[in-house]
């Protein structure tokens, strides 16, 4: 005789698949519906922070517990040097030796007491720690992307990043540039002199620690706010920070700012400087494996991870498409023969950034923007329309 009915093992198993499956329904409706943008592998070996994350908490950490700041008198008691200083504990033993981080020439007048610029370095290196301990443990980096419009203040209809390369001289951008609601230019580069290529409106001045430091390092003594305000004083300044030391800039820079030259200064997120670190190594390693054929675990014989590094450009970029709702990009390439810098004779590209793949970066966000890896991860953010101009 002919079976007609399933035999009852069979039909429990079809049963208990289907309840399986709704139940992942249930549990799961987020997930999403197309697959994470990128390649799977890339995108997991980029995810995976590097030791540079690791040395910079370190040193955090350190300055936090054992530095100590003193200033002593110079040039006629009008100024002071301060010395941030660690213990160092020499290979060959014996006691400690206190090794200088960092000097500065400082004004007596205008500065607060050792102590209470200790005080608010330690409450500057505390917050910094625990911004970046705090999304070590969730890991949701792309959330930031919703969140920045509310950092920044608002949204942008139009937005401009300023490249620095040597592809704007003679390109008569400037009006073009300035004609944009939100400007953000890159490591105080200069305007002066430029503005037919380069424009003269900026609205956010975006550097990274270092050049805060070199202000400071100048004329901390001598100008308020450090004077690292080339665009003018009220334009606000975002920072990355590179070393820890420099939030000792920060503070002193802000100490000596008065009501006519302020210090508007704004720290990136944490998540921020994970996310821009991910998408910059993401490009890097399939650059890597597109050109030399070898695997992606081989990227390490071409890059240091301990120093490999996003350029400030990069950030300034995936900041940009957080707050506006159109970007374009100016300056962000090097045809054959142009200057690396408008403003400077520097010739040599800096080995810690993949300028190349920060380029194919630009590109997919051009004319793929679903294919960014990461960027992807950030609920209810779309990628606004990005235009390239060299
Ligand atoms: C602070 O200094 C002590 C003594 O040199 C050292 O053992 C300790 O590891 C340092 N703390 C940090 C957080 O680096
Ligand atoms: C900057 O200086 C102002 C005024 O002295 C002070 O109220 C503020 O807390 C300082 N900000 C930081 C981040 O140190
Ligand atoms: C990858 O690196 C290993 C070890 O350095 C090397 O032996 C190998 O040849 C590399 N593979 C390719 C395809 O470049």
């Amino acid at each position: 005789m002919k079976r007609r009915h399933l035999p009852p093992v069979l039909l429990l198993l079809l049963l208990s698949l289907l309840s399986l499956s709704f139940r992942r329904r249930i549990l799961h409706p987020q997930q999403p519906l197309r697959s994470p943008a990128g390649d799977p592998l890339l995108r997991r070996l980029a995810a995976a922070e590097g030791s540079e994350v690791d040395q910079v908490l370190a040193d955090a950490a350190a300055l936090l517990v054992n530095g100590s700041i003193s200033t002593f008198p110079s040039f006629g008691n009008r100024q002071r040097f301060l010395y941030l200083r660690l213990p160092y504990v020499r290979p060959s033993g014996g006691p400690p030796r206190p090794r200088t981080v960092s000097r500065l020439r400082v004004p007596v007048s205008t500065l607060p007491s050792d102590g209470s610029l200790l005080a608010s370095f330690r409450a500057s290196l505390r917050s910094f720690l625990a911004d970046h301990r705090r999304h070590r443990r969730h890991s949701h980096v792309a959330s930031v992307m919703r969140e920045l419009p509310a950092l920044l203040g608002r949204r942008y209809p139009t937005c401009a990043v300023v490249g620095n390369s040597g592809a704007l001289l003679g390109s008569n951008r400037g009006p073009q540039i300035d004609a944009h609601a939100l400007v953000i230019r890159l490591n105080n580069a200069r305007v002066a002199g430029y503005a037919a290529d380069v424009g003269a409106k900026t609205s956010l001045s975006f550097v990274n620690s270092n050049i805060l430091h070199l202000c400071a390092a100048r004329a901390a003594a001598t100008a308020a706010g450090c004077g690292c305000h080339p665009y003018g004083p009220a334009v606000p300044m975002a920072m990355y920070v590179c070393q820890p030391a420099h939030l000792l800039d920060a503070v002193v820079c802000n100490a000596t700012a008065t009501a006519a030259s302020p210090f508007p200064l704004l720290l990136t997120d944490a998540r921020l400087d994970a996310l821009s670190a991910r998408i910059a190594k993401y490009y890097s390693l399939r650059r890597f494996v597109a050109h030399t054929g070898g695997p992606a675990s081989n990227w390490t014989s071409k890059h240091d991870e301990r120093y490999f590094h996003y350029s400030s450009g990069m950030q300034a970029v995936v900041m940009a498409l957080g707050v506006c709702e159109q970007v374009s990009l100016f300056g962000f390439g090097k045809p054959a023969g142009a200057k690396h810098h408008y403003h400077t004779n520097q010739k040599k590209e800096l080995d810690l950034h993949d300028y190349a793949a920060e380029y194919d970066f630009y590109h997919d966000l051009q004319a793929r923007p679903e294919t960014v890896p990461f960027l992807d991860e950030a609920q209810g953010f779309t990628v606004p329309p990005v235009r390239l101009n060299w």
